[in-house]
């Protein structure tokens, strides 16, 4: 069956865009369901480094449709910022090639003055959002008050009116938090310019894709952010507003469970977060510092849309099993193994202890998740540089037990590992039946 849904088992910043690359190989399609211009997608490839915030990792393959789900929401004038940015650099982008759904929403300049707001509003309690105007703008979505990208398809002025209300409507809650307002008709300009640019690429999504599976395509879709930011199944508050589990591919592109056989899970050899909540294997020191690297490199751990430092730890098992539990994922992929090389032991975070109980799976409250002590079990570490192995075999024993243990501890197959950022560092199992997109 022809539909593979990819997603980020932990905090977002799994790699995922590398393996949606590898994967977009031998895909017809490419979605992404959920979120915005908050996701940062990084694919290296012959020496280039792109980076992705609202075009699917697919556009790099130019065999491959690239598609903007209804689960989204977009800012129309970054989108076509991005867009540019990737035709100067010679990326094949046309209406046959990207198709944005009809039913996402737009985020307006408000949301994201109001996303600004809210955060200065919430002060050492604030989550650390993106400040893209994400949840500003799904909260319109839910509330009924959103505006839509099929609205551009509308006639220019109508389109505008829209928008103008919109962002009026918005004003009023600037004004009530004692803020600055903004100009509506002059903040909608530059919308007009890219919905004028944007409109042949929008599409029913839900029928295209309908049509495309009809038609024996094969469809990937991209996940963004990662389960523990789910709007239902994260931390929450310290959440992002959409829905990047497995679900949210059915629902952010209107497509059935039935078509769906593979659902893969990404999580890095570690732990990384960015933004506030807890976060049990959190390190402090040397081991954080090797990490997150010293920010020379594009894949260390600093933010790929807002370049902050990302925090980092041991890798929780605990949160994984949950991921693995919350999206039924058939198979796991670990990312970054190559990071851990040159560490003397390395700990797994099987359990927590929270007030003298085993838990083995993560508490529902903040509150007592900022009181988990991770349970450690500790493995041996390797020395040996592994980015240039290619199969399981040549990686060091110590590396094989890691990912055999993650594995068990998880109750799923760990098939695939990643060993450095370009599309061939990859390490695969001999008989992997995972290896490629199936046909
Ligand atoms: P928002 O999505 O901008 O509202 O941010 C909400 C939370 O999700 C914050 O903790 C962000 O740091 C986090 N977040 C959003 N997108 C990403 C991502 O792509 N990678 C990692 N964290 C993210």
């Amino acid at each position: 069956m022809p539909i593979t849904i990819l997603i980020g088992a932990q905090w977002g910043d799994e790699g995922k865009g590398r393996v949606v690359d590898w994967l977009a190989a031998s895909a017809d399609i490419v979605a992404r369901y959920a979120g915005g211009d908050n996701a940062g997608h990084t694919v290296a490839l012959d020496g280039e480094v792109y980076k992705l915030h609202l075009v699917p990792s697919g556009i790099l393959h130019s065999n491959v449709v690239s598609i903007m789900g209804n689960g989204m929401v977009i800012n129309p004038v970054n989108l076509l910022r991005e867009i540019e940015a990737l035709r100067r650099i010679g990326v094949d982008i046309r209406p046959e090639r990207l198709v944005i759904s009809s039913r996402a929403h737009i985020i307006t300049p408000a949301h994201v003055a109001l996303d600004k707001a809210k955060e200065l509003a919430l002060g050492d309690g604030k989550i650390g959002t993106t400040l893209r105007g994400i949840g500003p703008a799904y909260l319109d979505k839910t509330g009924r008050a959103g505006i839509r990208t099929g609205d551009m398809l509308l006639d220019v002025e109508e389109f505008a009116d829209r928008l103008v209300s919109a962002i009026e409507a918005s004003n009023e809650d600037l004004r009530a938090q004692g803020l600055e307002t903004l100009d509506a008709r002059e903040a909608a300009q530059s919308y007009l310019e890219a919905a004028d640019f944007l409109r042949p690429y929008i599409k029913d999504v839900s029928i295209y894709l309908h049509e495309a599976l009809k038609n024996g395509k094969l469809v990937l879709c991209e996940g963004a952010q990662g389960t523990l930011l789910d709007i239902d199944h994260g931390s929450y508050p310290f959440v992002t507003s959409s829905s990047p589990t497995a679900g949210g591919a059915l629902t952010g592109l209107g497509v059935g469970p039935l078509h769906v056989d593979r659902v893969l899970g990404v999580a890095k050899a570690f732990s990384t977060r960015v933004g506030g909540g807890p976060m049990p294997t959190e390190l402090d020191g040397d081991i954080a510092e090797h990490f997150r690297g010293s920010g020379a490199n594009f894949w260390d751990e600093f933010g790929t849309t807002t370049g902050r430092p990302r925090r980092c730890g041991w890798l929780d098992v605990v949160m994984l099993r949950y991921a693995v539990s919350v999206n039924g994922f058939s198979e796991l992929m670990l990312t970054k193994m190559d990071i851990l090389s040159g560490l003397e032991e390395l700990k797994l975070a099987t359990a927590y202890d929270i007030d003298g109980e085993r838990h083995h799976y993560p508490p529902v409250t903040n509150e007592q998740l900022e009181r988990a002590k991770p349970i450690y079990e500790t493995m041996p570490g390797w020395r040996e540089n592994i980015s240039n192995c290619r199969s399981f075999n040549e990686l060091p024993a110590a590396a094989r037990q890691y990912i055999n243990r993650v594995a068990e501890l998880c109750d799923v197959p760990i098939d695939i590992v990643s060993v450095g950022p370009e599309r061939d560092q990859l390490v695969q199992k001999a008989a992997a039946p995972t290896a490629a997109f199936k046909r």
